[in-house]
């Protein structure tokens, strides 16, 4: 028998009714990613032949973002959704003869492993004709069930078809089914719609294959590696079972995570060794987090690389374009957007540093703002190394300040300030004697208004 990846097929077409969203249900993110992404990049993760992805009339969202995933996807249109086995009948023109296996897949259940997907694949390819998913559901509500005879699946029993009997089964149907090639086209062919919800239901090709002497086995995994995305609800238990395995795996590879079950990872995060991690700290995606950083709690990061030895927050902001250098160190209540901060820089209270630079080992006060943004345009904010810039200043872009430059407190800096040189820039003090004392006196007959 030869060895070959199978050919994927991913089932996204469906009206996602219960999800009651105009985004369809494949967009939705877990860990930052819309679910589709995770489904397709798993099925990508197998090799082999390019995927096809079966989409509704006018989900073109759906297939743009797929195939700016993976380019040279096929595309199928499933013209009316008449249910699981039509979507696959949409998508058999599509797939490729040379392929043994055929592994039809749900555009709703992000959490499959390659690895499940891959023993079934295998396990079809060496025996079965049809190999299914199953898990065992704590509630199986809504799932197919399967019906067993020793190792052998005699049928899939939807829910809405179940009697109460069969409904009492916790052995569910995940979703993935792996089918031999040559088998599909016939199996498709036996497919009817009279059930409780006048569909063409894919799960039958069980009972019609067993009917015709085929040999159908099924792999089992855990449940939180297949739990099906219909609602809101289930969205989020899917989200929370991701995090899971996002936290199991950062804490694997040598990251401290002071509280798991507060911190937020998105599909992408990457970290080094020896980072720590406080309570209630968010990672959105694109973060890429270097060795021995330290993040403190309630920081939230977003498209930014942090490198070796850095610390940031509590409390930190920490937005897309943020480049923070070796031991830098961003400290409560700051933002970063479009900034890179060079090593060893300091910007621990209080500010927003916005498309600008802060050379290596420079010094930002209290309360520094960049004034990036008129109304229209951005504008850049170069700060040189060593710079000290005193608390409570606003840098009004665009402008340059020098290396070694020194800003007085409370500066509103609008030109650009020399290498070494001292800038102030606010209102001279000045200073009245006895001026205070004097006023009191003229005022000494009239009574004092409580509040104002
Ligand atoms: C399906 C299975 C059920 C299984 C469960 C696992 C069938 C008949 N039922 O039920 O046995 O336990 O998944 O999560 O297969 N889709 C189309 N076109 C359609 C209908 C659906 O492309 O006409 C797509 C959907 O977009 C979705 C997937 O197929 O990605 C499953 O459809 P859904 O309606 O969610 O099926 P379930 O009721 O969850
Ligand atoms: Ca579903």
């Amino acid at each position: 028998m030869t060895t070959n990846a199978p050919c994927a097929v991913i089932l996204a077409a469906g009206k996602s009714t219960r999800m009651k969203s105009r985004l369809p249900k494949a967009l939705h993110p877990i860990a930052g990613r819309p679910m589709l992404g995770h489904v397709l990049s798993t099925v990508e993760a197998l090799g082999g032949a390019r995927p096809v992805l079966v989409v509704g009339p006018g989900m073109d969202d759906v297939s743009g973002y797929a195939r700016g995933l993976v380019p040279g996807l096929t595309i199928a249109v499933q013209e009316k959704q008449l249910g699981t086995g039509d979507a696959v009948r949409a998508a058999a023109p599509h797939i490729g003869e040379k392929q043994d296996v055929v592994l039809l897949v749900f555009g709703d259940t992000p959490l499959v492993r390659r690895e499940t997907l891959a023993d079934m694949a295998r396990r079809c390819e060496e025996g079965s004709d049809i190999v299914v998913l199953g898990f065992e559901a704590a509630d199986p509500t809504g799932y197919g069930r399967l019906v067993l005879d020793g190792n052998e699946v005699v049928r899939i029993v939807e829910h809405k078809d179940a009697t109460d009997e069969e409904r009492k089964n916790r052995l569910c149907f995940g979703g993935p089914m792996a089918v031999r090639t040559a088998h599909l086209p016939g199996l498709l062919a036996m497919l009817t719609n009279d059930n409780a919800q006048g569909e063409f239901y894919m799960t039958d090709m069980v009972a019609h294959g067993r009917a015709a002497g085929l040999a159908c086995g099924a792999v089992f995994c855990p449940e939180a590696d297949i739990q099906g995305v219909n609602s809101r609800a289930d969205l989020a238990a899917a989200e929370a079972s991701m995090q899971q395995r996002l936290r199991a795996a950062a804490m694997a590879g040598g990251v401290t995570l002071l509280d798991p079950a507060t911190t937020y990872l998105s599909f992408d995060t990457m970290f080094g060794q020896d980072v720590t991690v406080g309570q209630n700290v968010v990672f959105g995606p694109g973060c890429s987090i270097a060795d021995g950083v330290t993040i403190k709690a309630f920081s939230h990061l977003e498209g930014a690389r942090i490198d070796e030895g850095a610390e940031i927050g509590p409390f930190a902001r920490i937005r897309p374009g943020s480049e923070i250098g070796r031991k830098a160190r961003i400290g409560n209540f700051v933002e970063t957007k479009k900034a890179k901060i060079e090593d060893g820089a300091k910007v621990n209270h209080l500010s927003y540093i916005g498309d600008a630079r802060v050379g290596a080992g420079a010094n930002i006060g209290a309360g520094t703002i960049t004034c990036n943004y008129d109304g229209y345009n951005k504008f850049f904010t170069d700060i040189g190394a060593g710079a000290f810039v005193g608390s409570n200043s606003s840098l009004v872009a665009p402008v340059r300040i020098g290396d070694g430059a020194y800003l007085g407190s409370g500066s509103v800096v609008t030109k650009d300030v020399a290498a070494n040189a001292l800038a102030v820039a606010r209102a001279k003090q000045v200073e009245k004697p006895g001026w205070a004392a004097a006023f009191h006196a003229k005022h000494k007959d009239k009574k004092k208004v409580s509040g104002e």
